[in-house]
């Protein structure tokens, strides 16, 4: 009886045994997935160039890169999961609206220099699947340091009226007209990839003038003019063939065998080269229908 009864307990022991191997593997499973998608929507974000110093070993994403704009120098924050100095203590829900409302852990309105303007469209799992990849970057123990404004754009409650007036957080809306690859590359464009935070023009208050889109910028960003790259063929880019796009897209090369220069170099090897050869495909397809503008 005892023998019996011990037996059967063995029994269940290792099927419970086993199946919390098998449940823990398919949690970590899950989880290696989810932090593999946060880190390709990271890269095609762009969240490491501007949250990691220039300096020589700089820690990544420990902030401190200078942002210099028309406005002023902005110096990006620390984004590891350190609890005092980066945003160790923040929820799912607070980086959410750093993203989409612009407004941080605290509430406090954030510059548009941190691209939420175009952040805003992002869909509730590339945001999940980012805080799961964030979460595991090593934590960097380093202060943020004060912008470099002048005085009458360093109260931040202003911003708030620049919200009401500039910025209106609406999620990303599919077109169902169109093709699934034109939708994923407006959303790799507009979206994730923030093409207009530099390519679109911007009016007196720094917003972006958005019946110019992708029209070129030519004061730029860090003093490098972004070209316009609509549809138009003498002013845009709308003489290149998809092949053209789709080459420079991934590799800097230009029709004319020049390469990328400048602030569109570091964006190339860092977010849109790590680009799956679909979701190029899909910049390309939506690229190839951007209203032309002339300069
Ligand atoms: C073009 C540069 C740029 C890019 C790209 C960028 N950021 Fe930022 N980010 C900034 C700047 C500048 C600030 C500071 C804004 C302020 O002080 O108002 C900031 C602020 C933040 C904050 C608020 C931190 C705090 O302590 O208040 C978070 C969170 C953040 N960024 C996360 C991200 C993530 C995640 C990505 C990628 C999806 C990203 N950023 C991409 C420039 C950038
Ligand atoms: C941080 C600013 C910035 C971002 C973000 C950015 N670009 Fe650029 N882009 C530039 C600059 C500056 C140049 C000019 C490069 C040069 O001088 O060689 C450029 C050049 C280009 C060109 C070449 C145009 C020509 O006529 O030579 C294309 C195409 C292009 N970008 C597409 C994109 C796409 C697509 C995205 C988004 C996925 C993007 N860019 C995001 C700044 C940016």
């Amino acid at each position: 009886m005892f023998a019996y009864s011990a037996r059967r307990r063995a029994g269940g022991g290792v099927l419970l045994l086993s199946l919390m191997v098998w449940w823990g593997v398919a949690v970590g499973d899950a989880g290696a997935e989810l932090q593999q998608r946060g880190e390709y929507v990271f890269r095609i974000a762009g969240c490491k160039g501007c949250h990691t110093g220039k300096e020589e070993g700089a820690a990544p994403l420990a902030g401190g890169r200078r942002l210099e704009t028309p406005l002023g120098t902005f110096l990006s924050p620390n984004i590891t999961p350190h609890p005092e100095h980066g945003i160790g203590r923040w929820s799912l829900g607070d980086v959410s609206r750093a993203l989409r409302s612009g407004e941080s852990r605290e509430s406090i309105h954030l510059y548009p220099a941190f691209p939420y303007t175009s952040y805003a469209g992002m869909v509730d799992e590339d945001i999940q699947a980012l805080m799961a990849y964030l979460e595991r970057v090593p934590k960097a123990d380093k202060p943020n340091q004060p912008h470099e404004l002048p005085w009458y754009l360093r109260y931040r409650p202003l911003l708030y009226l620049w919200k009401l007036l500039f910025h209106d957080p609406e999620p990303f809306v599919r077109q169902a007209e169109k093709s699934a690859a034109w939708n994923r590359g407006a959303y790799l464009v507009n979206v994730l990839g923030h093409c207009g935070e530099c390519h679109t023009p911007r009016n007196i208050f720094g917003a972006l003038d958005r019946e110019r889109h992708l029209g070129g910028n030519p004061g730029g960003i860090e003093g490098d003019s972004a070209p316009n790259i609509t549809t138009h063929p003498d002013d845009g880019i709308g003489d290149w063939s998809p092949g053209e796009i789709r080459e420079y897209v991934r590799s800097g090369l230009l029709p004319d065998g020049d390469v990328a220069g400048g602030i569109m170099a570091e964006v190339i090897e860092e977010s849109l080269e790590y680009l799956s050869d679909e979701d190029i495909d899909a910049v390309v397809t939506y690229l190839r229908t951007v209203p032309a503008l002339e300069d």
